[in-house]
């Protein structure tokens, strides 16, 4: 089989993702027949170092023979269960897992299964915990810039507007708070002063403030000081308003430590984690909240009062096998400590353009490196160009416009991370004499 064969199949039948489909006659779109760590490869044994996770997902490489072998085990005993009335042990332990992972105080678990879903449920939970309490707060506050996914509720507390002008009538309400500028202290103070002025002025409609914890990812990799976090949430508790920290993206050691919120010493009302949750493998989503939050909505039964939100592959067990296997692999080789090798060889890398005129800044942030590209406009797509130069030469990364940036799996090695850079180097020499 060739890879035109598939190609050509593909454009029959199928509709991709955040994807126009046109720019596929002229450009191929690529079938991937195996994985392997940090390599795909397609039909005609081209491999493809993964420079981005496979957007952002996976943590312990293609094809792990360790959550292989995990998934294998659960798939011979049970592969899905009802989870209403029913539990399975796979996911109690799963469950106990990330409540001693978790910061303290988040003792909950209330699974999903993407992280769009994810941030649904944290909305309606926490307007619903507030509506149990007497209190109509329909608003939520997030970041400039923000990106919280693609269904209708994640997509109107979101702020790109790249993904949601178009859909504006459909949206529920929400307003937006500066998000800090850059890393330093006092970009986070300043921040910090405008969520204080709204909160004096509007905090009795607001139901929750929610935030890309250090990283907002598709909005361009923007990165912040942990100071806002920990000031936000000081004021979120003294406004008595919620705090929704979506870590979909910057979970399971993305930003150096094991959740972005350590290092702002705070647990959240709500924590969302998705993506690196089952190591890449399959979908899963889980809501964590305070024995507060759950205290809200126990009682006898009453329609009103009970979360009467449910998906039907809500906790599947396969998913939370593969869940199980990461957290294994997680123990079993200290791999927050073994990641700090990596993130000096991404620093490493980021210095080969600090000096390059087509080059704004270089930013990090544990496991993130970004160069931000400046001079161009949108319709010059240098983005595209870049990540098709690479892919020519056997790298995998996807621009957000004209921010490059680097999330790999974090089995790759230094060397493999020099082969990413170098492609990059070459793109931009070719790209933008
Ligand atoms: C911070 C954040 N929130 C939510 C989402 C949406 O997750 P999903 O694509 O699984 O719906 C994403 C996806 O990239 C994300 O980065």
């Amino acid at each position: 089989m060739t890879n035109q064969h598939i190609s050509n199949r593909d454009m029959n039948v199928l509709w991709h993702p955040c994807t126009q489909m046109k720019d596929h006659e002229s450009f191929p779109i690529i079938p991937i027949a195996r994985g392997d760590g940090v390599y795909l490869e397609d039909f005609e044994k081209n491999r493809y170092i993964d420079g981005i996770s496979s957007w952002w997902v996976n943590l312990f490489g293609h094809a792990n023979a360790y959550i292989n072998g995990k998934v294998k085990e659960q798939l011979d005993t049970l592969e899905h269960v009802i989870l209403a009335g029913f539990t399975h042990e796979g996911i109690v332990r799963l469950s106990e897992r990330l409540v001693a992972l978790a910061p303290e105080g988040l003792t909950r678990c209330f699974y999903a299964d993407n992280g769009s879903s994810a941030v649904e449920v944290a909305l309606k939970m926490s307007y619903h915990a507030h509506r149990n309490k007497g209190d109509n707060r329909a608003l939520f506050v997030s970041l400039s810039n923000s990106y919280h996914g693609e269904t209708l509720g994640a997509l109107s507390i979101g702020d790109v507007a790249l993904y949601k002008e178009t859909y504006e009538p459909l949206l529920i309400r929400s307003i937006q708070t500066p998000s800090p500028i850059n890393q330093s202290l006092e970009a986070a103070k300043a921040a910090i002063i405008h969520f204080e002025l709204l909160l004096r002025e509007r905090s009795d409609e607001i139901a929750a403030l929610i935030v890309e914890p250090l990283v907002q990812g598709a909005g361009g990799m923007v990165m912040y000081h942990p100071h806002f976090l920990t000031e936000a949430k000081r004021l979120c508790e003294e406004y008595a308003i919620h705090f929704i920290a979506d870590e979909i993206m910057v979970g399971f050691g993305r930003t150096g430590t094991m959740f972005a919120c350590e290092q702002a010493d705070i647990t959240p009302d709500f924590l969302i984690l998705s993506k690196g949750l089952t190591g890449g493998y399959l979908p899963l989503s889980v809501v964590m909240t305070t024995e507060s939050i759950y205290g809200e909505f126990y009682c006898d039964y009453d329609p009103h009062r009970s979360f009467l939100h449910s998906h039907s592959y809500t906790g599947n067990a396969l998913a939370c096998a593969a869940a199980n296997a990461t957290l294994d692999l997680f123990e079993k080789n200290k791999v927050i400590e073994a990641n700090q090798k990596l993130s000096r060889a991404i620093n490493e890398g980021l210095k080969r353009f600090e000096s390059r005129k087509e080059v704004k800044e270089t930013r990090q942030c544990g496991m993130i490196g970004v160069i931000e590209l400046q001079g161009f406009n949108a319709s010059q797509r240098i983005g595209v160009k870049i990540h098709r130069h690479c892919l020519s030469l056997g790298v995998l990364i996807r621009p957000l416009g004209s921010v490059i940036y680097v999330m790999p799996p974090y089995v790759i090695t230094p060397e493999e991370l020099g082969l990413i850079f170098d492609a990059i180097e070459s793109a931009l020499n070719e790209l933008t004499l």
